[in-house]
């Protein structure tokens, strides 16, 4: 027994008391400063307190900024006190990412509402009509809450929001309500008008958080995820401070403390200070890149992968002054190899119109740098150079589509 691998592990002393408290999947009970957006969304739910439609809401906000959390954290205490009082509120929280089209929200409740049925090859009619009828049999007040809403494919996002609001009008009893939330900057302006009035019936944003208010969410973190006594100070403030330089996300600053704690461990060391942290965020930053990657839309990454093809070779633009321009691309290029890529992997590929779109989305989120040719390069057309190591983000890229 005595030649187990694992028997290091057993008895290796550890920094933390509960590592999960300090995961980013862990939702704390509180939530400084986020009580408005608590308040304010509670507001807008209250109805179900008296048997009536949710308002839908829309939730925006920069990556780790609470969104998920405060919604789950309200919607919970929602569910608890209605189960409590036999209020016939059904909340289903889904995360977009795995439900990208109408029919598949909705099976997926319909599969919820029958756990012994199985709908799999039903028509969509079938489905709606399912969908429809235990809401109407069982009077349920219906709250979907449809988190990284963007994430649903583009020409069914309409769709969907339209089906879920139409859903009342074919509801003598019970009703349907929805939250959105997202972090794309860029979702609204994508939906139609009339879709969009309907989701963002109320709206919220969320901002960023700054230095200091990171530093007291990581502490309360600290205290419930660490021994006493073994992070230090400066390692709190540096964390908070590099995360509130970059993006104000607490994802990314409970992150930089997980990951400063298991080096401490892995170095056996007895504390967890500002150095580990230093050496936490690069890591950190390497696996932010990969997930930002790997979680854009196929389309997005696309592009993003015919942008790292055609940078293996960039010619390089020679100005009319004589002066070279080097690895930059010209986004006509980009736009033919992101052609013959959507191709190969059979995606229908979008107008030059909506690459136009992406490519400044994928700007926003820091991929890439673009520019107007103007001066000194004939024509007028965008130019683009990547932003990030070309290699990595194909490597990555490559193994999604190729899998
Ligand atoms: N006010 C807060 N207090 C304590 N922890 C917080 C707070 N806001 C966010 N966090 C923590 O930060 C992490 C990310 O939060 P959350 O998942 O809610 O962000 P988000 O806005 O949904 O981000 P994304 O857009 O990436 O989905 C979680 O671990 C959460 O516990
Ligand atoms: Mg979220």
């Amino acid at each position: 027994m005595a030649d187990n691998i694992f028997y290091e592990f057993l008895n290796q002393d550890s920094v933390f008391i509960d590592k999960n408290k300090i995961s980013p999947h862990y939702t704390p009970d509180k939530l400084p400063f986020r009580d408005d957006q608590i308040k304010d969304l509670s507001m807008w739910l209250s109805p179900a307190l008296k048997s009536q439609k949710p308002h839908n809401v829309f939730i925006y906000g920069k990556v780790g900024t609470g969104k998920t959390s405060v919604v789950r954290h309200v919607v919970n205490q929602l569910d608890q006190i209605s189960i409590e009082n036999k209020f016939p509120l059904y909340p289903v929280y889904l995360n977009c990412r795995n439900y990208q089209t109408k029919y598949a929200v909705l099976f997926y409740c319909v599969q919820l509402f029958y756990p012994d049925k199985n709908f799999i090859g039903y028509s969509r009619s079938f489905i709606y009509d399912k969908f429809l009828t235990f809401i109407k049999d069982n009077k349920l007040n219906f709250l979907i809450i449809l988190d990284e809403i963007d994430k649903i494919k583009d020409k069914e996002i309409d769709d969907i929001i339209y089906t879920l609001t139409r859903s009342n009008d074919e509801l003598l009893v019970g009703s349907v309500s929805m939250i959105g939330i997202s972090n794309n900057l860029f979702f609204k302006s994508r939906l139609d008008p009339r879709t969009k009035s309907s989701l963002c019936e109320q709206e919220a944003v969320y901002p960023p958080y700054n230095a200091q208010e990171l530093r007291e969410i990581l502490t309360q973190r600290v205290n419930v995820a660490f021994k006493p006594g073994v992070v230090t100070s400066s390692a709190i403030n540096s964390a908070a401070a590099f995360a509130a330089k970059e993006s104000g996300d607490a994802r990314t600053a409970v992150m930089f403390l997980l990951k400063a704690g298991e080096i401490s461990d892995r170095d056996k060391l007895k504390q967890v200070t500002d150095v580990e942290v230093l050496k936490a965020k690069e890591k950190v930053e390497q696996e932010v890149i990969k997930s930002m990657v790997l979680t854009l839309p196929v389309q997005l990454q696309l592009v993003l992968l015919a942008i790292t093809h055609k940078s293996d070779n960039p010619k390089g633009i020679l100005k009319i002054d004589g002066s070279f321009e080097e690895n930059v691309l010209y986004s006509g290029e980009i736009y033919e190899m992101y052609s013959l890529l959507a191709e190969k992997y059979d995606e229908k590929p979008v107008s030059m119109r909506w690459f136009r779109e992406y490519i400044t989305e994928l700007e926003t989120y820091g991929f890439i740098t673009t520019m107007q040719s103007g001066k000194g390069v004939k024509g007028n057309t965008t130019l683009i150079k990547l932003g990030v190591d070309s290699k990595t983000i194909q490597n990555l890229l490559l193994k999604e589509f190729e899998a």
